[in-house]
């Protein structure tokens, strides 16, 4: 490896160098996030987790993330026996290197549940700095002038929020009027389908109120914590408190957080929704001066929350006739184009390609996650070839950012997200909806959801159950309301409909409530 060490940072340097390695620490907590697939660590280089920026993926090429744990296990105790060893490091090489399960490292190293937790923070942070190290190696401060300046721009560092590797983009009416719910109520909660923009849109909003929580503006990613028992051990350890033993870690927290003015942002609520409703209650109620921004498939239902649904981007009509320069105003079209640009800096809107785009995001509901996972394939298809091959999205749209959460790699990972907790009563009501193309009234949905296990009067219940996680909306039509799923749900549930046998007769039933429709209506 080639270049010069890089001296300390001047004093107007440690913003951006603490913002780098929260980054890096991001990235680390999401790669081990892959560890359930064991061929990952050995095949993945490391470059897969860093910044876009050619001199920092210089300073890691070549390595696997596996041989940079590795590296982290000696660099953290060089020479030591594995017996002086301090836990988070042996930790590294019990879970991450010797492969073995959670359960048993901390049988192996003798300590609590709540302590090996602990010690994996400590150990992403130490994975986190070594790659920092890593970096300063190849960047001086004179050949990264922007990255000082992003630094310079953050009024302070009493914050987690994660480095954005690519551009955030539209959305500025959102912002508005999230800002103001969060202004006027206490716990607000972004709900919306996988993928359609809580986090991005939160972090956004949370990076635009620093100057407004004079203690910190912290977010707590709960996409990993599988037991609602240690939620309040997450934000305890996001916020750098250590447990008393004997002590409740939502008193402790409350004590902490009550005299602050400080931005909780809880985010992938909806696996929790007990833990995370308690554990805001808990807080609004002892913390006069706590907001809290969660970001959920579906609300909390405590009281007091206010819930907001996430839009989708702005699109534009495939009919419509718009010029270049309009299409190129519209956020899902930016969207694709931006993230097209990042894999083919040639990439532009031209009029040739803009109906293809056009009708890839109308198609695609204005989802960013699909949108964004779409444009990935321009590295081998033109944007027309991208839109022929929507009918088969869930095979086309595979290929999303390494770096990624696992489930938002494909857009098939992202519903299944979704799906896996409903009921089996949910599941089959939710499949039997795909029949309806373009959304249905209870009538209808009653005459074909019911049967094999479900009565005419438990639709109404899983109809509700699914609008409140996100997989389906309700919108009002002048006969009541309407129920429609959008378009890649619907050819997700009919996906799954087709594979658990059923297709046959949930059609049969559309064709029978429709020929009885037809039947009555006739003079
Ligand atoms: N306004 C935006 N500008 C740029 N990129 C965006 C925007 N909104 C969303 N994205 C991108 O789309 C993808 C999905 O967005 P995000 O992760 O915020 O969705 P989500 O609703 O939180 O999904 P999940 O339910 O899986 O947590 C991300 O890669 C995100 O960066
Ligand atoms: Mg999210």
């Amino acid at each position: 490896m080639t270049g010069r060490r890089r001296s300390p940072g001047s004093p107007e340097d440690a913003p951006a160098r603490a913002r780098l390695l929260a980054g890096f620490a991001g990235q680390v907590r999401d790669a081990l996030g892959h560890i359930g697939d064991p061929a990952y660590l050995e095949t993945h280089p490391l470059t897969t987790f860093l910044p876009e920026d050619p001199r920092g993926r210089k300073a890691v090429r070549g390595r696997t993330l596996r041989q940079a744990l590795l590296e982290a296990v000696t660099s953290l105790h060089p020479g030591a026996g594995a017996v002086n060893q301090a836990p988070h490091s042996r930790l590294i090489q019990l879970r991450y290197v010797d492969g073995l399960s959670a359960r048993e490292v901390y049988g192996r190293l003798a300590i609590s549940r709540t302590e090996y937790y602990r010690e994996h923070q400590r150990a992403i942070e130490a994975v986190a700095s070594i790659l920092r190290g890593r970096w300063e190696i190849e960047t001086s401060p004179s050949d990264s002038p922007d990255r000082a300046r992003a630094g310079a721009d953050l009024p302070r560092p009493s914050h987690n929020l994660p480095i954005q590797l690519t551009s955030f983009i539209g959305r500025e009416r959102e912002l508005v009027e999230v800002k103001a719910l969060l202004a006027s109520s206490r716990l607000l909660t972004l709900t919306g389908a996988g993928g359609c923009g809580k986090t991005r849109l939160a972090l956004q909003v949370a990076a635009d109120l620093l100057d407004r929580f004079a203690d910190g503006v912290w977010v707590v990613d709960l996409a990993a914590q599988v037991d609602q028992a240690l939620v309040p051990e997450s934000v305890a350890t996001t916020l750098g408190l250590r447990e008393e033993p004997g002590r409740p870690v939502t008193a402790m927290l409350v004590e902490y957080l009550h005299p602050r003015q400080a931005l909780l942002v809880l985010d992938n609520c909806e696996h929790l929704l007990r833990a995370c409703g308690d554990l805001a209650d808990s807080l609004l109620r002892g913390c006069p001066g706590l907001r809290i921004l969660a970001n959920s498939r579906e609300a909390l239902g405590v009281a007091g929350e206010v819930s907001w649904r996430v839009p989708s981007l702005a699109t534009p009509r495939p009919s419509e006739r718009l010029s270049l320069d309009e299409m190129a105003r519209y956020e899902a079209i930016r969207l694709f184009v931006d993230r097209a640009r990042a894999i083919r800096p040639d990439f532009a809107l031209t009029d040739l390609n803009a109906p293809a785009i056009a009708q890839i995001c109308w198609r695609l509901d204005g989802m960013p996650l699909a949108i964004e996972l779409a444009a990935a394939r321009t590295n081998i298809l033109a944007p027309e070839q991208i839109a022929a091959r929507l009918d088969d999205r869930f095979r086309l749209l595979t290929g999303g950012a390494r770096t990624a959460l696992p489930r938002q790699q494909t857009l098939r990972a992202a519903i299944d997200w979704s799906y896996e907790p409903l009921t089996d009563s949910e599941r089959k009501t939710f499949r039997r909806l795909s029949v309806f193309s373009g959304g249905c009234d209870l009538d209808a949905t009653e005459a074909v959801c019911q049967g094999d296990g479900i009565e005419c009067q438990d639709v109404l219940d899983q109809l509700s159950a699914l609008s409140d996680k996100s997989l389906i909306l309700v919108t009002e039509g002048p006969t009541g309301a309407r129920y429609r799923l959008l378009e890649t749900i619907r050819q997700y549930a009919r996906d799954r409909l087709i594979e658990s046998g059923e297709a046959e007769v949930a059609r049969n039933r559309h064709l029978e409530w429709f020929a009885s429709l037809a039947h009555r209506a006739a003079p």
